[in-house]
């Protein structure tokens, strides 16, 4: 079976056919999808029945799979589960209790893992229970937003960092003065507002509605400015893919080119899906 490369819409995203991820792959093959990967930021396999063993092989196709940031004692997976896998997934065990992370609902464009030192360079999604409609993920391509961007904005940006921050629950915008925000669960980093891609060299915007606080440097005011016209570019929806989802698909995507979102879908049915991280390196600004 020869590999097939299929675009998917004109910013990113790309269908990759003729290959059986439940068995291993010869060099050639995974060096034409690391290309595509590289080339269209988010790659999606269709019809893939895989183990757990057979996520791990293909994922480190792409690097060595990292372990998960969270401390152990706060994984609702449990302690005896892999490390490097996580359940994203309303499912909840028969006492109520989340068997995984990221449950319910709507979550605003973010790219994972940029609230530690050393962000994670690719994010690989295994779709096992998909509800009926919604709980799409939709991808922006950050070269894409870095190429819209107004000149004076790329001037008051260009060579500063970006505040980052998680505290394991939003979904929404990180609010530093509300009631409870500094507890001891958040995370934050700093990193460039403006990266230079660590493999393709391209440039690419870093920031992103979830997380990023704000630029370093810049009055408070001009820096929420800025950022509200930045996720503005990064959202619009021309230079958008969104994955309807069915269940056996894989996704791998390019957590440092592009930011992701994902659309609401009825609580009351269930969506489970296995991911795992590549490990990337620390981001000069
Ligand atoms: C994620 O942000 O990694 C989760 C995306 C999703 O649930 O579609």
């Amino acid at each position: 079976m020869a590999l097939t490369v299929t675009p998917l819409s004109p910013a990113c995203g790309a269908e990759i056919g003729g290959v059986d991820l439940s068995k291993p792959l010869d060099k050639a093959t995974t060096d034409a999808i690391y290309r595509a990967w590289l080339d269209h930021i988010v790659l999606v396999f269709r019809g893939q029945k895989m183990e757990e063993s057979d996520q791990r092989r293909f994922a480190a196709t792409f690097g060595t799979v990292g372990e998960r940031a969270r401390p152990v004692e706060r994984r609702a997976e449990g302690a005896d589960y892999d490390g490097r896998f996580m359940l994203i997934t309303n499912v909840r065990d028969e006492k109520g209790q989340p068997i995984g992370s990221l449950p319910d609902g709507e979550m605003w464009f973010h790219q994972d893992m940029v609230f530690v030192e050393v962000p994670n360079s690719a994010t690989m999604l295994n779709a096992i229970e998909i509800p009926s409609t919604g709980g799409n993920t939709r991808f922006a391509s950050l070269y894409r937003a870095w190429e819209m961007t107004p000149e004076r904005i790329k001037r008051r940006i260009g060579g500063r960092r970006a505040l980052q921050t998680f505290n394991y629950h939003m979904v929404g915008r990180f609010d530093p003065n509300a009631p409870g925000a500094q507890q001891p669960n958040l995370r934050q980093a700093w990193q460039p507002a403006v990266l230079t891609h660590p493999v393709s060299g391209r440039k690419a915007l870093m920031v992103n509605r979830l997380m990023t606080v704000r630029i370093e440097g810049l009055p408070e005011d001009e820096s929420r400015a800025i950022l509200d016209e930045l996720y503005d570019i990064i959202e619009d929806p021309a230079g958008i893919y969104e994955h309807v989802w069915a269940v056996d698909d894989l996704l791998i995507w390019d957590n440092l080119a592009s930011a992701h979102a994902r659309t609401d879908f009825p609580p009351t049915e269930r969506r489970l899906l296995r991911r795992l991280m590549i490990q990337g390196q620390k981001l000069a600004v």
